[in-house]
C-alpha cells in the first residue's frame, strides 16, 4: 500500500515536471539576431533541467484553489526564469564562484562572465515580459496584477535579492540566528512564497487564505534551504549536480555549521510539519502537494 503510493507519487511528479518543461519550452526566447549569444546563454541554463519545484508549487497551489484555464502557465515559466536568473548570478565568481550547476558547467564557464551577467539580467526581465501576457488569458485582470505584484515584491530588495545581498556580505563573519533567518527567508523562502501565493491569487483565493499560504511557503522554503545546506556537506556531486562543500569554501555560516547535521535535519522535519499543519487548516485540499512537501524533507538532490 505504502509502496504503491510512493510509486504513484513519483510518476505523478515526473508527469507534472514534463508538463512544466513543455510550458517553459513554449516561452523560451528565439536564438537569432545580434543578441543570439545572450539568448543561447539564457536557454542553456533554462534547459539544463533542475527540479522545477517552483512552477510545480505554483501550479499545485493554483489547482488547490480551483484554478481553471491557462492563466497560470506564463507565471510558471516566469518563476522558473527568475529562479534560474538567481542561480546564474549566484554561481558567478563575485558570488559563490561555482563551476557546476544542474550537472553542467555553469553559464559563465561556458559563455563567459559578461554573458552570465547579461543572460541572468535578461532572464529576470523576460520573466516579467512573459508574466504580463497573462492579461490576455484571463477575465480577472485584477488577480493577474496582484500576482505580478507579489512576484515583483518577493524577488527584489524585500525578497530574494535582499537575502542574497546579506548572504554575500556576511561570508566569513560570525552571524546571529536572526541574520541567518533573514538570509534564508529571503534568498530562498521568498521565491517559494511567490510561487504559492501567485498560484493561490490567480485561482481567486482570498487575502486571508493567501496569508496562510505565505506562512506555509516560508516554512517550506526554510526547510528547503536547510536541506540544501545539509546536501552541501553530505550529498554526492553527481546526484546534486553542483559542487559539494561550496559553503565551507565560501566560509558561510549555515544551519549545519551552527547546530550540526542532525539538529539541522530535525529543523527540516519540524518546519515541514509546520507547513503541512498550516495547509491542513485550509478548506482547500491538495494531496499531491502534501506528499511533495513531505518528500522534500529527505530529498537527495
Ligand atoms: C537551488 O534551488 C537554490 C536554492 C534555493 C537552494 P533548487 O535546488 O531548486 O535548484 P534546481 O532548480 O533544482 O536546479
Ligand atoms: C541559494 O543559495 C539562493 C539563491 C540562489 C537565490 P545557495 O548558494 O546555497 O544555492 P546553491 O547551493 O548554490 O544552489
Ligand atoms: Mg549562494
Ligand atoms: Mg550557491
Ligand atoms: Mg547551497
Amino acid at each position: 500500500m505504502r509502496m504503491g503510493r510512493t510509486v504513484n507519487f513519483e510518476e505523478e511528479l515526473e508527469r507534472k515536471k514534463q508538463n512544466v518543461e513543455e510550458v517553459i519550452l513554449r516561452y523560451l526566447p528565439r536564438e537569432h539576431g545580434f543578441a543570439e549569444t545572450m539568448a543561447r546563454a539564457m536557454n542553456y541554463s533554462m534547459q539544463a533541467g533542475g527540479k522545477r519545484l517552483r512552477p510545480i508549487l505554483l501550479g499545485e497551489t493554483w489547482k488547490m484553489f480551483g484554478g481553471k484555464g491557462a492563466v497560470a502557465e506564463p507565471f510558471m515559466a516566469a518563476i522558473e526564469m527568475i529562479h534560474t536568473h538567481s542561480l546564474i548570478h549566484d554561481d558567478l565568481p563575485a558570488l559563490d564562484n561555482d563551476d557546476y550547476r544542474r550537472g553542467r558547467l555553469t553559464t559563465h564557464k561556458v559563455f563567459g562572465e559578461a554573458m552570465g551577467i547579461l543572460g541572468g539580467d535578461a532572464l529576470l526581465n523576460y520573466a516579467y515580459e512573459i508574466m504580463l501576457t497573462a492579461f490576455d488569458l484571463t477575465d480577472n485582470p485584477r488577480s493577474v496584477a496582484v500576482a505580478a505584484r507579489i512576484m515583483a515584491d518577493k524577488t527584489g530588495i524585500h525578497g530574494m535579492l535582499g537575502g542574497q545581498s546579506a548572504d554575500v556580505e556576511n561570508e566569513g563573519k560570525p552571524i546571529t540566528r536572526e541574520v541567518l533567518d533573514y538570509i534564508y527567508e529571503n534568498k530562498t523562502s521568498a521565491l517559494i512564497e511567490a510561487s504559492m501565493m501567485a498560484g493561490a491569487t490567480l485561482a481567486g483565493a482570498g487575502k486571508q487564505e493567501v496569508r496562510v499560504v505565505e506562512k506555509a511557503a516560508r516554512s517550506i522554503g526554510l526547510a528547503f534551504q536547510i536541506r540544501d545546506d545539509i546536501l552541501d556537506v553530505t550529498g554526492e556531486e553527481k546526484e546534486i549536480g553542483k559542487p559539494v562543500h561550496s559553503d565551507e569554501r565560501n566560509r558561510k555560516v549555515t544551519y549545519v555549521t551552527l547546530m550540526g547535521v542532525e539538529a539541522a535535519a530535525d529543523q527540516v522535519r519540524r518546519l515541514s510539519d509546520e507547513a503541512l499543519g498550516l495547509l491542513d487548516g485550509l478548506d482547500q485540499k491538495n494531496e499531491f502537494l502534501r506528499l511533495l512537501v513531505n518528500q522534500l524533507v529527505s530529498r537527495r538532490n
